[in-house]
């Protein structure tokens, strides 16, 4: 090996040993960590997921794809360019229409049809199924500016 190779390496070498003890020394001094306790409701955390698969990769999808323009997933985005939209909207007489909507899109909608394969508009429409009325923004809601932070529960 060169010369310059082997100096680099004892560089590298010495650094390691000299920083070592300066780590492990304030690994030790404890009085500079603080412990933050979070108190998490353990029935919720172990709770099944509420929604099938299906939907909630249909959820994964509509917050991808589609809640920047309808809404946000139970927390109202405010004043969006497109109407809000729950399992009436895709109640049975209305799920071929809805379908034949996503793929071809419209003037204020761009269409999916070559973006979306038929098993995730099937999962889409699952995870609207889900979506029940009383989600919906209330009017006061709507009224009020949009949130800066995400809610606490
Ligand atoms: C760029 C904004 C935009 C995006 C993104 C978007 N939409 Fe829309 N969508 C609209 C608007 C606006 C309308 C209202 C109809 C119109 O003005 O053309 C609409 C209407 C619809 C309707 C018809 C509702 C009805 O009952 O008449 C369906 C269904 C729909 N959107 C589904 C979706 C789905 C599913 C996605 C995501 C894959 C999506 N949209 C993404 C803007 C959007």
């Amino acid at each position: 090996m060169r010369r310059q190779t082997w100096r680099a390496l004892a560089i590298v070498a010495l650094g390691w040993v000299v920083i070592q003890p300066g780590v492990s020394a304030q690994d030790r001094s404890a009085d500079k960590l603080t412990v933050s306790k979070r108190v998490y409701d353990k029935r919720l955390l172990l709770a099944k997921p509420q929604l099938s698969e299906d939907a909630l990769k249909g959820r994964a999808l509509w917050v991808q794809r589609c809640a920047y323009c309808h809404d946000g997933v139970g927390t109202p985005t405010y004043k969006t360019l497109g109407p809000w939209m729950d399992a009436g909207t895709v109640r049975p007489e209305r799920e071929a229409f809805v379908r034949e909507f996503i793929a071809t899109g419209s003037r204020r909608m761009p269409g999916f049809r070559y973006t979306l394969q038929k098993e995730q508009v099937d999962q889409l429409i699952a995870f609207l199924k889900s979506v029940t009325p009383d989600q919906k923004p209330t009017a006061e809601q709507l009224s009020k500016a949009p949130p800066t932070e995400a809610p606490t529960q």
